[in-house]
């Protein structure tokens, strides 16, 4: 799906033309379909702490073509900048100015990926370089041209940087799943979550629930785990019923058709779940609704329904599903859809906006009571998606906010059912409670 803005610029008279006076020229994102290898090489390792021999021989051990030098390329696929054991910010430089030269060498979608640790609050100079990181790493993401991301990966101290968290980090980030998501860190708390056995199924032999499945990011959602081996269960309101029966048949998966904040639902769901047998190992708390209005007009039939469906009905479902005792499999996967509006707020939507800031905390506790079984519960804020949702935007304000990202165009549904996917893998055990961006770099908050 191309914006009408987007064909234009990328014929030979708009090009030209946007060229000239300086207009954006969005770049065509390499997504799964266009670059199905796990990693664009040659991969380029640059850093000579431990942590960087370790990832540059797991890397080689997976078949990547990998370099310690950027020196003499002419082209390059993807580089790590391993900076696990910054002591002072003076460090930094020569780790990562090596890149200043190889920039311009860098493929079409190519991945620039920092390996840090968290600051701490403990040793002001060493946090200064940890804490230097995010900034050079957020400012290099607005560089990147060609639709090329820099992301970064923090490692909590005491997780070695080889551990299937970071790895399984490293490889989403490192893939064209990632292809809208660019200017984020994500942290990986702990050692768990395992290496994947089928890379091309990663979610095989699982069983995941998706809400609002029925169309827009949620049926994206859906077929994306569908593709990635998982059984399904598709969960939308009695309203949208034929939709989710087509889904449902497509992708062979389970229909329930329940409104998530009707009075009751989660004890509904539970009863669905051990009628048919089910037993969930993800959960994908996606149904959500927009009642946009200024503070000064809104009304409680406008803000009552959206803190409902969108944060209410989550806290429920999940104490059913976790009551219940005999629906959720060991180390079950919850995540859940905010928004960048949760993050830096929205005019004309207080209700939106702290509803979705609401399921980021929700996320974050739930992960603490999750730990225990070995399960996470993360969050996927989508900056602006191509959907029925932003299709109903006034056509100036859509257009605006399609280009205010470094990657400067709206993403697809399935850039974020592919980072849902992936906090559902076995690879992501070793991320709790987070929020994982999908915006291109919105400019809006962090
Ligand atoms: P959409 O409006 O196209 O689809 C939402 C789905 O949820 C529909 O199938 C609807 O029937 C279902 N639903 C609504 N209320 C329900 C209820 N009470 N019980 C069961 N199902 C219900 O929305 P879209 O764009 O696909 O959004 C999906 C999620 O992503 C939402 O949580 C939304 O807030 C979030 N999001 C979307 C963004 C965008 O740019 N489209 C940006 C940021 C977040």
């Amino acid at each position: 799906m191309t914006d009408a803005y987007t064909r234009f610029v990328r014929s030979a008279p708009g090009g030209m033309l946007a060229k000239q006076i300086g207009l954006p020229r969005p770049a065509r994102l390499l997504r799964r379909e266009d670059r199905p290898a796990p990693v664009l090489g040659p991969v380029v390792v640059l850093g000579d702490t431990a942590g960087a021999d370790a990832i540059a021989h797991r890397l080689l051990e997976q078949g990547a073509d990998v370099r310690r030098r950027a020196d003499g390329l002419t082209t390059i696929g993807s580089v790590l900048l391993v900076l696990d054991e910054l002591a002072a910010p003076e460090e930094l430089g020569p780790i990562v100015l090596p890149l200043a030269g190889a920039l311009r060498s860098l493929a079409p979608g190519a991945r620039v990926i920092t390996l840090s640790r968290p600051a701490r609050g403990e040793d002001p100079a060493r946090d200064a370089a940890r804490g230097g990181v995010e900034g050079f790493l957020r400012s290099l993401a607005h560089e990147m041209r060609a639709g090329g991301t820099a992301n970064g990966v923090l490692v909590e101290d005491g997780v070695a940087l080889e551990a299937p968290g970071v790895l399984g980090a490293l490889r989403f980030l490192l893939s064209a799943r990632s292809a809208f998501v660019t200017g984020q860190l994500l942290t990986v708390s702990s050692a768990d979550g395992a290496a994947t056995e089928d890379p091309a199924r990663p979610l095989a032999g699982r069983t995941a629930l998706v809400t609002g499945a029925a169309r827009g990011i949620g049926a994206s959602i859906a077929r994306t785990l569908a593709a990635d081996g998982a059984r399904l269960i598709l969960l939308d309101v009695p309203g949208a019923g034929t939709e989710l029966a087509r889904l449902a048949n497509e992708l062979r998966a389970v229909p329930i058709q329940l409104d998530v904040a009707s009075p009751g639902a989660g004890d509904r769901l539970v009863a669905a779940l051990r009628e048919r047998n089910l037993i969930l190992d993800a959960v994908v708390l996606n149904a959500g609704i927009t009642r946009d209005k200024l503070l000064a007009n809104m009304t409680a039939d406008r803000w009552d329904p959206v803190l409902a469906v969108n944060i209410t009905s989550q806290i429920r479902l999940t104490e059913a599903l976790l009551d219940a005792g005999d629906v959720l499999g060991p180390q079950p996967r919850v995540v859940s859809l905010a928004s960048t509006s949760g993050i830096a707020g929205n005019r004309g939507q207080t209700n939106y906006a702290a509803s979705k800031a609401g399921v980021m905390a929700f996320v974050d506790a739930l992960a603490a009571d999750l730990a225990a079984r070995g399960g996470t519960a993360n969050a996927v804020a989508p900056g602006f998606i191509e959907t029925e949702m932003t299709a109903r935007m006034p056509a100036l304000t859509r257009e605006i906010a399609r280009r205010l990202n470094s990657l400067q165009q709206g993403g697809l549904p399935v850039d974020v059912a592919e980072a849902v996917s992936f906090l559902c893998s076995a690879e992501a055990g070793g991320i709790r409670g987070a929020t994982l961006r999908v915006c291109g770099q919105n400019m809006v908050g962090r």
